[in-house]
Order: structure tokens, then sequence, then C-alpha cells
């Protein structure tokens, strides 16, 4: 139950397949995910991965039931624990957008992401999640499992000069806030 410290760009345990989670609703996960919320919302993010902690399982959390203050104009997702997940695309449509990443400190960029998809996997108690999504929220969660097969967004940008500094790209946006 603690902010525990996020992981930077260029720490080998971002590059790391995750491993699966194989029991459910055990202390130690209980007390996992306890630590990515907290850190999640210290650090007003969006969403957050386990390995961004250093802890290497296929378990990501997202949304928090109300407005970013970050993200004032995207859409309410609730809080969701996503272990194990699974994504499908539904159909050919990719679309560009700005993401941060809290791994990424004070950086944006303009990355590709399905339009819509399907997700699959399971929550903390091991109960069934099965969500078709799009837009906004279909993109933090490819974020966020990227991060479960070490992949960072930067690796998923097409166009480098559509990546730069927060302050720069986004002058007047709060310095102080940045980043899912
Ligand atoms: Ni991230």
């Amino acid at each position: 139950m603690a902010i525990q410290d996020i992981l930077k760009m260029g720490d080998a345990r971002l590059l790391r397949v995750a491993q699966d989670v194989e029991t459910f609703d055990t202390p130690e996960l209980h007390a996992l995910v306890q630590d990515l919320l907290d850190t999640m919302k210290a650090a007003q993010g969006a969403g957050l991965a386990a390995p961004q902690i250093g802890v290497n399982l296929r378990v990501v959390i997202f949304g928090s039931g109300k407005a970013n203050p970050r993200y004032p104009d995207a859409p309410i997702i609730e809080q969701t624990v996503l272990i194990n997940p699974q994504l499908e695309p539904l159909g050919p449509e990719m679309e560009s957008a700005w993401e941060g990443c809290l791994s990424v400190p004070g950086l944006r960029g303009l990355v590709p992401r399905h339009v819509a998809l399907r997700y699959r996997g399971f929550d903390l108690q091991g109960a069934v999640i099965d969500r078709k999504v799009e837009g906004f929220h279909a993109r933090v969660v490819q974020h966020e499992c990227d991060h479960l097969d070490g992949v960072l967004y930067p690796t998923r940008i097409e166009d480098m000069t559509q990546f730069g500094y927060t302050e720069v790209l986004f002058p007047g946006l709060d310095a102080a806030s940045e980043d899912d």
C-alpha cells in the first residue's frame, strides 16, 4: 500500500515480456494492485502497468471513474484492473493521437493505434472482463498492454518530427502534470 517509484525508459526492466498471473485474489496480488492504484493516483496517470513499478506480471490498471485533470476532455473510464489481457482489434481503422508515458516523463509523441478494440482478461478476483471499446479508452488499453510486452510508445511513433517535449509542443499545458 504505497506509492512506488516509476521506472524510466532506459531501465531494462521496462523491456521484458511480463508473465501471466496464475493465482487470483491473493494478498500479494491485492498489494500489487493497491500499489499501482496509489502510484497512478499520485502521478495523475491515466493508466499504469505493473512492469512500470518493476513487477514483471501481466497486470494493468486504467481509468479512475472521474475526469482526469490532465485529460479534461477525455471520456470518463471506469477504474479497471485488467489481468492477463488479450486484445483483439475490431476492424482495420487506425488513428493517431498524442500520448505520453510516466516512464518517459516530459515528452509526448503522435502514436497510431487501433480505433476499436475488444479486450478480455480478468479482474483481481479472477472474474472475466470482456469489453468492446473505441477511441481514448481503446488507446489507453493498447498503451498499457504494450508495457506488458516491453514496448514503450516512442517505438510506435511513425513520424519522429511528431515527438518532443510537452512544454514545447503544448505551451501552457500544466507542466507539473504530464504523461500517462
Ligand atoms: Ni506508459
